[in-house]
């Protein structure tokens, strides 16, 4: 643990750009755009906490119902937002990876991804974890999978099957469990945002649409997170004896 709020790893649901938008009269994706500046402050804050993980919601898998026209704006707008942010993340020594069925991207926007997970492979400040085309659940399929064909090849019996093996075959094995979950945007739900990894986590809401979401905002909820007693079933005392 390198900060002083005690937290491994930070994902945010980044909710409310479309009401954003339509609280100015303009279309819904005025509020994608606008959501960057958000990111952007977010990234550097996360980094200036010395917070070693923050995974960004930034498409579901359910998002892909949406209008194409929304969902084109939202692809071109992803990739060209992280690509134009790279001498930025090199400056600010932060490791890009994404998660999810990344293969369901337009090729374009997974060819400007690769390059800055490419290049921002060494650095070793904040890892920022982009969610795309993720969902828990389609997680946890994926994870199935590749556990069945070991059993089924012979490398796994099902009876040694344990909470490690999961672990082990999600799309990041390596990635501690999220302690701190946040939403903004004013809704009360998890949206099939990284199922496994929140067993644990503390959540917060935030009634702030996501473009006007700052780096202060996340400062404030670090602190209000660091007087939650997290007592992983066992009880406040015997959590408070060490
Ligand atoms: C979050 O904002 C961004 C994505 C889901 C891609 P929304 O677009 O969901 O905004 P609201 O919730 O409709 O305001
Ligand atoms: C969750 O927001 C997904 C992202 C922020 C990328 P949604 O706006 O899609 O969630 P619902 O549909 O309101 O649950
Ligand atoms: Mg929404």
């Amino acid at each position: 643990m390198k900060n002083k709020y005690n937290i491994n790893h930070v994902a945010i649901i980044m909710d409310g750009n479309g009401r954003w938008a339509q609280q100015r009269g303009h279309k819904r994706t005025f509020g994608h755009e606008h959501g960057v500046e958000a990111v952007h402050s977010v990234v550097e804050g996360a980094g200036e906490m010395y917070i070693p993980y923050l995974t960004l919601y930034a498409f579901s898998t359910e998002n892909w119902n949406r209008p194409k026209e929304e969902i084109d704006v939202l692809m071109r707008l992803i990739s060209k937002a992280i690509a134009d942010e790279l001498d930025n993340l090199m400056a600010n020594n932060v490791r890009v990876l994404t998660t999810g069925r990344i293969e369901e991207l337009p090729r374009e926007s997974r060819e400007d991804l690769e390059r800055v997970i490419e290049t921002t492979r060494n650095n070793t400040g904040l890892t920022l974890v982009i969610a795309l085309s993720y969902s828990g659940r389609s997680e946890l399929v994926d994870t199935a999978k590749k556990i069945a064909k070991q059993a089924a090849d012979g490398l796994l019996n099902p009876d040694d099957i344990s909470e490690s093996t999961i672990q082990n075959n999600l799309y990041h094995p390596e990635i501690p469990d999220v302690d701190l979950m946040i939403r903004t945007g004013g809704d009360l739900r998890v949206s099939n945002f990284l199922l496994w990894e929140i067993a644990y986590a503390e959540l917060f809401f935030s009634p702030i649409l996501w473009p006007d979401f700052r780096k202060e905002h996340l400062r404030e909820i670090l602190e209000q997170f660091t007087s939650r007693e997290r007592r992983f079933g066992k009880t406040g005392e015997q959590v408070r004896a060490h």
